[in-house]
């Protein structure tokens, strides 16, 4: 639904964007990571054609963006990351400017805005003016602008940003109700562990190109060996972390909250071996791989990067 392919772009003599490709399928929900700076927000503007790539070429559901830029803004809404002022509008008449602007007729406008305040849940608010709405409402406001025209693509710069951690829950509750409704989002965010429940797939982006894509897992599993807990019977605890110490390819064996944690690098034939062995002789009570958080693959993916480069 949305394909970045060998996009660069230069201010001047920094480059913004250094070769960057990456592909989001149709109804995915897509976390773009990255520093300050990495470029995120670059690739999102060449996507929604407010900014031209100097070279490569995007697509969204099969339009080139470069070539066709009004066709694009047809089916994109593009949620900036500042939040434009419009001092003396009330939120309702606000969303009927935006309405407006894409030319859609008044007497359809009340039922989609009516519908848009409720996802957003500013049902409230409708005839507040922006001016007094907090961040967080007008951020809910701002996503219910780029949905006005009803896009198929949602682009999405920072959208947790400055709110509080209540307002963030909503916010993926929001996303979640966009993803069923059969969306394609693309969003950015420095917030890690957010992206990691509402995502898909992500991208690590530093420097403007890509150093990872893919499933949160896929992205663990090239990154670290898997980390795996165990819970055992007490009086077993003290054994089985002995036992587990003398395992080829097992490591970093500790004690945590109740449980024991080791990173293990083998594959899933060896996985079932292990647990095999170990339930013949002690009370295992679970067994469970964890997938690393978003900030655990950004760490370790960045430092991954440095040392490659140093
Ligand atoms: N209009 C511009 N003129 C000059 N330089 C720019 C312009 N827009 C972006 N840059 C530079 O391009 C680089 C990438 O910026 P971009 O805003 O895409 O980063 P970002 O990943 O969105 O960062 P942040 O997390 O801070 O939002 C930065 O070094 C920035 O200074
Ligand atoms: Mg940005």
């Amino acid at each position: 639904m949305i394909e970045v392919k060998n996009v660069s772009k230069r201010f001047g003599r920094l480059k913004a964007l250094d070769d960057l490709s990456f592909t989001v399928e149709r109804g995915q929900v897509y976390g773009l990571i990255g520093p300050n700076g990495a470029g995120k927000t670059t690739v999102m503007r060449i996507l929604v054609t407010l900014l031209r790539a100097d070279s490569g070429s995007a697509f969204i559901d099969g339009i080139d963006v470069m070539k066709n830029p009004r066709e694009v803004r047809g089916i994109v809404g593009y949620m900036p990351d500042f939040f434009g002022v419009y001092h003396s509008l009330t939120a309702r008449e606000y969303l009927q400017f935006f309405a407006d602007a894409y030319c859609i007729p008044r007497a359809k406008q009340q039922v989609i805005i009516d519908e848009l305040f409720e996802l957003v849940n500013l049902e409230d608010k409708a005839d507040s003016y922006v001016d007094n709405l907090s961040r967080g409402m007008k951020q809910r406001l701002a996503l219910a602008r780029c949905l006005i025209h009803e896009p198929k693509v949602l682009v999405l710069d920072e959208p947790a940003s400055g709110l509080d951690p209540r307002a963030r829950v909503e916010l993926k509750e929001i996303i979640s109700k966009l993803k069923q409704l059969g969306k394609t989002v693309l969003i950015s965010s420095h917030i890690l562990p957010e992206l990691s429940e509402m995502c898909d797939a992500v991208g690590v982006m530093e420097k403007g190109k890509m150093i990872a894509s893919g499933s949160i897992e896929e992205i663990c599993s090239r990154v670290f060996s898997k980390v795996i807990k165990i819970k055992a019977l007490d009086e077993h605890v003290e054994s089985v972390v002995e036992q587990l110490k003398s395992y080829k390819n097992v490591s970093y064996v500790k004690k945590s909250n109740g449980w024991i944690e080791f990173n293990f690098s083998g594959n899933n034939a060896a996985q079932a071996d292990l647990l095999k062995s170990l339930s013949q002789s002690y009370g295992i009570l679970q067994f469970v791989e964890h997938i690393g958080s978003l900030e655990d693959i950004f760490m370790a993916v960045t430092s991954e990067v440095k040392e490659e480069r140093s």
